[in-house]
């Protein structure tokens, strides 16, 4: 079962040496591909990250987050956001009227750091996360990062943000289990108050 699943997961910031067979990597990011998106643009790519020497590199970009050394391997997730007319400030301005003049002045560098379509990373990435339980595989997002600095060592085209990073291997096990809100905290019913 799904929750049984969920309930398991913890991040995981020590993982053993074991590898990772091919098989089990594809599993994973078939199942990032298969994520919806706005639109069904899918405007991303995953950086397979398995190279040691770059995954130490990453952990210094991460502001030496030192954990990350242990992964197998990680994926970044990166945007696509070269492509201003889908997704874009018009969506934008729609969704946030009231903020619709400051997103129309944000200049295009500022704009396209801040987007939207950033966050729908995530989506691919959970599912990420979800499939490699079902193999037994432990994972961490990473957001804390220099989002240049990764670009730089990944040779990304400008097009490309680097919005996560997840990190995969097998855990260690030492980690606790992180208290959550119960359903009553988080779900609101009709209306707020
Ligand atoms: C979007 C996102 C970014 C995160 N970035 C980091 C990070 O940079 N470093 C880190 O150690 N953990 C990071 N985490 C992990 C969170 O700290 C962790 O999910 C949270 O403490 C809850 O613990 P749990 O995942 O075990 O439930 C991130 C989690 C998310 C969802």
């Amino acid at each position: 079962m799904m929750l049984d699943l969920l309930k398991q997961r913890k991040s995981i910031r020590n993982f053993t040496e074991k590898d990772v067979s091919d098989e089990v990597i594809n599993y994973i990011l078939e199942a990032g591909r298969l994520s919806p998106s706005g639109g069904n643009a899918q405007s991303w790519k995953f950086g397979l990250i398995k190279d040691n020497v770059l995954i130490n590199e990453i952990s210094q970009i991460a502001y030496n987050q030192n954990w990350i050394k242990t992964a197998n391997f990680l994926v970044v997730l990166c945007t696509y956001n070269g492509d201003k007319s889908r997704g874009g400030r018009d969506i934008q301005k729609s969704r946030f009227p009231s903020h619709a003049k400051i997103i129309e002045d944000m200049e295009d560098e500022i704009y396209t750091r801040l987007h939207m379509k950033e966050h729908q990373t995530k989506i691919p990435g959970t599912h990420m996360v979800i499939a490699a339980l079902e193999h037994g595989l432990g994972s961490t997002w990473i957001s804390y990062f220099n989002v240049d600095e990764l670009s730089n060592i990944l040779n990304l085209p400008k097009s490309y943000i680097a919005s996560e990073i997840i990190a995969f291997g097998y855990p260690v096990n030492n980690e606790n289990t992180t208290e959550k809100k119960s359903l009553s905290e988080v779900v609101f019913y009709n209306k707020f108050i």
